[in-house]
């Protein structure tokens, strides 16, 4: 199996890139020794060209979102290949954050194949709002990967990159709770199974990772009994010290 991955959302923080070299550079400095644990940071893409500058091996950057197609008439969007030209390896696609806004399955699914295309890693980003007793939000996370996946080929699927953040235990979510590594294991099954019977055998190179609320307290926790490859830090990811402890963590734990 592949290393663990551990990936920063920085979401839209923070405010100068002086701020942002400094959170990069913070946690760059403190992963020197790590050697089986992937780690990936995504910024805001306006920071991505300054970042690519600071000189390490162990973070590969990646970008918050890709608009489809190579460039056109599409006024205040960014193309995976502009992206990827500038130095990004990854894109988040299909965040609730975006979905929130109005982003559709078909319009993901549009999306993810630019940034195959393009030879950016995708981080799919499924999740249900709620959980409701009679387990709908199974149906809804098949949905998505169906919908979100659908047309893509055997040969790239292994490429893409499953997170599973349950909406509901997201930090920003107004009255969240916390998700359990039970639940995360849960779902990561159901995902595989998803997946496997879309995919076959190929799928079973495909990481799935966890998101929502991700800290230094809890992280242990999610990687030995969440069944999952990594995580994903929103807020956590925002404070060097507590990311670094994340890796060093998952790093700590991963034969
Ligand atoms: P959080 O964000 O860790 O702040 O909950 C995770 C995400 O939304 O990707």
């Amino acid at each position: 199996m592949s290393k663990k991955m551990i990936i920063a959302n920085w979401k839209m923080n923070p405010l100068t890139s002086k701020e942002a070299e400094k959170l990069f550079t913070g946690v760059a400095k403190e992963v020197s020794t790590i050697k089986k644990t992937e780690i990936a940071i995504c910024p805001p893409s306006i920071y991505l060209d300054i970042l690519k500058k600071i000189r390490t091996s162990k973070i590969k950057l990646g970008a918050q979102d890709a608009f489809y197609g190579d460039m056109g008439a599409f006024t205040g969007e960014v193309s995976a290949q502009m992206l990827y030209n500038i130095g990004a390896k990854y894109v988040i696609l299909g965040h609730s954050e975006r979905r929130a806004q109005g982003e559709t399955n078909v319009f993901i699914n549009k999306k993810i194949k630019s940034a195959l295309d393009a030879s950016l890693i995708p981080i799919l980003c499924v999740g249900e709002n709620i959980r409701d007793e009679n387990h709908g939000y199974f149906n809804l996370v098949k949905m998505q990967l169906e919908e979100c996946l659908s047309g893509i080929s055997k040969n790239s699927v292994s490429k893409i990159i499953i997170a599973y953040e349950p909406v509901w235990a997201i930090s920003t979510t107004v009255n969240r709770k916390d998700a359990t590594s039970a639940d995360s294991l849960e779902m990561a099954i159901f995902i595989r199974k998803i997946l496997s019977d879309k995919f076959g055998p190929e799928a079973s190179k495909m990481r799935i990772i966890y998101g929502g609320s991700v800290n230094e307290k809890d992280c242990a926790d999610f990687l030995k009994n969440g069944g999952v490859d990594g995580l994903l830090a929103g807020r956590a990811s925002l404070d060097a010290k507590k990311f670094v402890e994340i890796i060093k963590i998952c790093e700590a734990s991963s034969k």
